[in-house]
């Protein structure tokens, strides 16, 4: 990919091609468990290379407002909630969640309460995640309700994982087939089904994974954005059937996986050009999954059990700290367990192994790359966000959902096919923008 292509795929500021196109669409700013009750602290939310404060007032609504203060610009992190405001505490303004002046307590003109404002945006809170629209006003879309959002709160279980790298280079490893058998082998059941470990709604497929890995790879675009397939040849019951695992990406940043019983949605929010908050989305309708075991096992699954997030550094809480994973130490790899044989990659399953290959590639890729036909879905993707940057840039229109078409209309799966079944023949109900 040339210079200039991949500068418009990755960088996020204010004024950039990548960064207009991504202030179209309400994005996710932190849990709602990061402002658990009315009055608590402020946090510190980093979005687009942007900072904002983020507030619950006296009635329980969120507010985010530009991280520095309008007066003299201290910051409002610093403030202090309460009587239905933040305050800032260098001179005692305090503001609304819309940004209004409720108090200026170092100035009497009351008019001048009136004319200034704090920039405020605006929030929604579904489905435990705070969302903000950080575009212009009247561009503002419909807020799109994803799936997931109905799903009762015991039956979601949501994590943020923080990675080193732009946003797109962490999109890329979820539109990479092949690298689940290769990369994630620990993890996954062998050619025979054995496995190391157990995963709730873990399919049978997933041992294809392991033997099968250069799958083929075929794309279906659509309005949202597009379909992928990722096509294994296998015998099932002596009978020659495709495996077919669908994924869908819905521009800008989130990818759709299926599992048997549940599903997950992955989105990822660029917190600047070098970083990433990958959240991680899993739903089921059956099991109240936010609750143990249940947790535990989709964290063992995920490699996202709490002791190796803080300590491969991919948990908020430590991320970027000294002595969790990073180049200087190799990402925490453990040579001596990769020669007795017990991992192929020295690294916990999944997640550490994912962001160790992210981040390797430096923050941001110059993607200098040799492809093959198992990459397809990586190139579409870039080349459907390099146009819909550009596009936007020149007063189009970014790509959403069609009228009348739904985020939950959007259901990947996995499958066996019969050879000669076209998996674009099983989508639910969508009109393709090409074939
Ligand atoms: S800097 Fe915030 S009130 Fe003066
Ligand atoms: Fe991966």
């Amino acid at each position: 990919m040339n210079k200039e292509d991949n500068e418009t795929l990755c960088r996020v500021g204010k004024g950039t091609p990548m960064g207009e196109l991504l202030r179209r669409y309400w994005i996710p700013a932190a849990l709602s468990e990061d402002l658990p009750e009315p009055d608590c602290d402020p946090i510190r939310v980093r979005l687009l290379a942007q900072d904002f404060v983020a507030f619950r007032d006296s009635a329980g609504r969120v507010g985010i407002l530009d991280e520095l203060c309008p007066h003299r610009r201290a910051s409002l992190v610093l403030g202090r909630t309460g009587h239905g405001g933040i305050e800032c505490l260098y001179h005692g303004w305090r503001f609304s969640v819309q940004g209004k002046i409720l108090q200026m307590a170092n100035c009497d003109d009351e008019k001048l309460a009136e004319r200034y404002r704090a920039n405020a945006y605006p929030v929604h809170e579904v489905g435990g995640i705070i969302w903000v629209y950080l575009g212009p006003a009247q561009h503002q879309p419909a807020f799109p309700l994803h799936p997931w959002m109905e799903a009762a709160p015991e039956h979601r279980y949501t994590r943020i994982i923080a990675s080193h790298s732009n946003f797109v280079q962490v999109m890329e490893g979820l539109l990479d087939s092949s690298h689940l058998g290769i990369l994630h082998q620990d993890a996954l059941p062998a050619g025979d089904g054995s496995q190391r470990y157990d995963h709730p709604g873990k399919t049978e497929s997933f041992r294809y994974l392991t033997s099968l890995r250069a799958p083929k790879i075929e794309v279906h675009e659509t309005s949202f954005g597009m379909y992928y397939a990722a096509l294994r040849k296998v015998v099932h019951d002596g009978q020659p059937m495709v495996d077919t695992r669908l994924t869908a990406f819905v521009a800008p940043f989130t990818v759709y996986v299926a599992f048997d019983h549940g599903r997950v949605a992955l989105t990822l929010i660029p917190v600047d050009d070098e970083h990433t908050y990958f959240y991680n989305i899993t739903w089921e309708d059956e099991r109240p999954i936010n609750t143990e075991p249940y947790r535990s096992q989709i964290d063992l699954a995920g490699g996202t059990l709490p002791d190796v997030a803080r300590r491969w550094g991919f948990a908020r809480e430590t991320h970027g700290q000294a002595r969790t994973a990073s180049r200087q130490n190799n990402w925490l790899q453990d040579r001596a367990a990769m020669r007795r044989g017990e991992t192929y990659t020295g690294l916990p399953p999944f997640t550490a192994e994912d962001a160790a290959m992210t981040s390797s590639m430096g923050p941001i890729s110059d993607r200098q790359e040799l492809l093959v036909p198992a990459d397809l879905a990586i190139v579409r993707m870039r080349r459907m966000m390099i146009e819909a940057a550009r596009s936007v840039a020149a007063g189009g229109t970014p790509p959403g959902y069609e009228t009348g078409q739904h985020p939950g209309d959007i259901v990947p799966w996995a499958r066996k096919l019969s050879p000669g079944v076209d998996w674009r023949s099983m989508l639910p109900g969508m009109e393709s923008v090409s074939a």
